[in-house]
């Protein structure tokens, strides 16, 4: 897939809103810490934490990730249990096992960065190169190329489809394969149209819009020619986060307004067609914090289902009417609880599935034992989608527990645990 930097924009609304969007993203653009960086590494790793992830969560995780792991070198070589520990909470764990597995192929490809003898990789600054990296399709390809190298590649994403159906009054729904098309047809001309203009070269140019006085650009964001690319994406993935929204659009603010065919039409709210939302489907696990000796069972669930390698605590999905805890709990273990009570119930959604996690506190007492699955079952049985999860397990006292990465429902079983010793249950 060849960048083509010579498309001209044909259509005259395109070219009137490349310096409005150029101009907005100088006036108002969020000061986010990956905004600072041009290091591809940088911004490979903020974009991948941003697909499923608001920009608000990432920023801590992106700081420490950085603080921990500043270079494609240092997260090639971290041990697996660290990455996920750094990703902890943010789900969608294949996104770091992906992201690890692509700086790993980038260092053994041995390409080194042309001003340093020593371990400095090279990020591949080629689209085609980019898009060809696992875990990056061409969405955060062009993000990151054309935001790290102000290349003209588009972005299409779900902010930046909902600006263009917008803007351009576009009712078929945006998956739909011609209009998808279409969509990334109008986001190339846009970026091209960027790459282009001249805008900030000249600083009559700042007074486009009729003459009329603009807000100061802030120094920081304000793009030279040599960002225009990378202005122009990222203008449209804050114009879609902050004033084109899902609901409740700003309009009234909106730097493209007057050329908005929905605003125009007052369709805004019917625009994206997204067409019928799969419904959501209800799924019950039951979760048991079995506590011997002040030290609870954990197990880290394997490879291949959702939430691989991450712990947890022993649990089994439910079907039909709701079963007792103590019945389940002997479906999955074969001693005979000294105590067994409600811990917590956490509800959380993940994909298309609301799931129910409720929790018990099961005490086995003080029997000397802590080996792991002791007395146990050899096998936990039907959990999860995979309908097994891993028999290794480990008993670790609650101090233990952040030594370990947790999916973030059992993150929260594992402080209602930790608090239910403390209150001497
Ligand atoms: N969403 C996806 N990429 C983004 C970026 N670079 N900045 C802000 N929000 C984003």
């Amino acid at each position: 897939m060849r960048l083509n930097s010579n498309i001209k924009i044909q259509n005259s609304k395109l070219q009137k809103l490349v310096p409005r969007l150029l101009d907005w993203f100088a006036a108002n653009a969020r000061d986010l810490p990956w905004r600072r960086t041009r290091d591809p590494y940088a911004i490979w790793v903020s974009e991948i934490m941003l697909q499923q992830t608001q920009v608000k969560t990432v920023i801590p995780f992106w700081e420490r990730w950085m603080r921990e792991l500043p270079s494609i070198e240092a997260a090639a070589n971290a041990p697996s249990a660290k990455i996920h520990k750094l990703w902890e909470g943010l789900g969608y764990y294949t996104r770091v096992r992906n992201l690890q597995k692509t700086a790993q192929q980038i260092v053994k490809s041995g390409k080194r960065k042309a001003e340093s003898g020593n371990a400095v990789y090279q990020f591949p600054g080629n689209f085609d190169d980019v898009l060809a990296l696992p875990g990056i399709g061409r969405y955060t390809a062009g993000a990151i190329v054309s935001i790290a190298f102000n290349q003209p590649a588009p972005i299409l994403d779900g902010n930046v489809i909902r600006v263009l159906t917008r803007l351009f009054g576009i009712a078929e729904n945006p998956k739909e394969k011609t209009t998808n098309a279409r969509l990334w047809q109008l986001a190339e001309e846009l970026v091209c149209g960027a790459h282009n203009s001249r805008w900030g070269e000249r600083p009559h140019e700042l007074k486009q819009n009729g003459g009329r006085a603009q807000a100061p650009a802030r120094e920081n964001v304000r793009p030279t020619n040599e960002k225009t690319c990378s202005h122009l994406n990222q203008s449209l993935m804050e114009l879609g986060a902050l004033v084109c929204t899902p609901r409740n659009a700003q309009c009234l603010i909106c730097p493209v307004k007057k050329l908005c065919m929905a605003f125009k039409e007052n369709r805004v709210d019917e625009l994206p067609n997204l067409g019928k939302r799969e419904t959501a489907t209800a799924r019950h696990f039951i979760a048991f914090a079995v506590e011997r000796d002040g030290k609870f069972l954990v197990q880290q669930r394997p490879a291949g289902v959702v939430n691989a390698h991450l712990w947890e605590f022993p649990n089994l999905e439910v079907t039909g009417t709701k079963p007792e805890g103590e019945a389940v709990f002997h479906k999955l273990f074969d001693v005979k609880p000294k105590v067994i009570q409600p811990l917590r119930t956490v509800k959380h959604s993940i994909t298309r599935y609301r799931i129910t996690l409720e929790a018990f506190y099961v005490s086995l007492g003080g029997t000397g034992s802590t080996r792991p699955h002791a007395k146990t079952k050899s096998r936990i049985r039907g959990a999860g989608p995979s309908g097994r999860i891993s028999n290794t397990g480990r008993w670790i006292a609650p101090e233990e527990f952040d030594s370990l990465a947790f999916s973030s429902a059992h993150k929260k079983l594992a402080s209602a645990a930790a608090k239910s010793i403390l209150s001497g249950r």
